[in-house]
């Protein structure tokens, strides 16, 4: 008899462990519950690999135009910022599983991601570059004849690349990491990057890489996505309005981004 008493003792001890995780879950996280708050979450996603936009510092911690954006907004609307760290392409099926809320990643608002997630307006416009090794004199489309060129999976360059290297015969190697495309092209595996001007222009200063812009680039603007059905996409573009017009917006872009270019729509 003795014994059963102490198991339910050690029963309820566990049932109470158990709900007090679950309250834990609910809503309240634990560092919300330690700094006191007891605002929401705001789940973000974002792929970490992409300077100016996101990535992560020696410390681990996230920095970006990106992350001070989605600071920016979860402040307006009363929430805590969660970030998830994951891969480019990836970030539409977590917003189609609904594992996350909104995914700021330097994503570019194509109408065929438009068929499974819902934009904001464009927060920021940038065009694409080709990079390469400077002795390697790659400077227009037709001498990428021959070369390999990657990009990271998933994005637009992706795409772009497919059919660029039809008409200009070059090799398309996909990798699903953006540093990891400028470790290959340190190690001359190769040729060419093909991303994001912003993004290029920083590699360019930071490591004396080359570069030339893309003629033929038509990308639509940068976008913070969402389910297809989120009620977030009134209110953050309300909150984008009003950074646009107390000056924070162009604050932030003077902040990362270097060779920002104005949004006329
Ligand atoms: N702007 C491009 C796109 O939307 C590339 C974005 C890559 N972003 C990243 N965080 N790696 O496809």
């Amino acid at each position: 008899m003795k014994l059963s008493i102490r198991k339910l003792l050690v029963f309820v001890l566990l049932i109470s462990l158990l709900a007090a995780c679950g309250t834990s879950e609910q809503g309240k996280t634990d560092a919300a519950a330690k700094d006191g708050s007891d605002k929401k979450v705001l789940k973000m996603a974002t792929s970490a690999d992409f300077p100016p936009f996101e990535s992560r510092n020696p410390n681990g911690e996230f920095e970006g135009f990106d992350i001070d954006l989605a600071n920016l907004i979860a402040d307006e609307l009363g929430y805590k910022l969660k970030i998830e760290d994951m891969k480019f392409e990836g970030l539409i099926g977590s917003l189609q599983a609904d594992r996350v809320d909104m995914v700021m990643a330097g994503m570019s608002a194509t109408k065929d991601r438009r068929k499974n997630v819902a934009f904001s307006n464009a927060y920021n416009r940038s065009g694409e570059m080709f990079i390469s090794q400077p002795d390697n004199k790659i400077d227009d489309l037709a001498s990428l004849k021959g070369k390999t060129v990657g990009v990271q999976l998933g994005t637009i360059q992706e795409e772009g690349a497919k059919k660029l290297s039809e008409e200009y015969g070059f090799e398309v190697k996909k990798v699903d990491d953006s540093k990891i495309l400028i470790q290959e092209l340190n190690s001359n595996r190769i040729d060419v990057a093909y991303m994001d001007k912003t993004v290029a222009v920083g590699y360019i200063e930071a490591q004396g890489l080359a570069g030339f812009d893309d003629p033929t680039t038509s990308s639509p603007g940068m976008g913070i996505a969402f389910p297809k059905d989120s009620d977030l996409v009134d209110d953050v573009n309300k909150v984008l309005e009003k950074l646009e017009e107390n000056g924070k917006l162009q604050e932030l872009k003077e902040k990362w981004l270097s060779d920002y270019q104005e949004i006329d729509s």
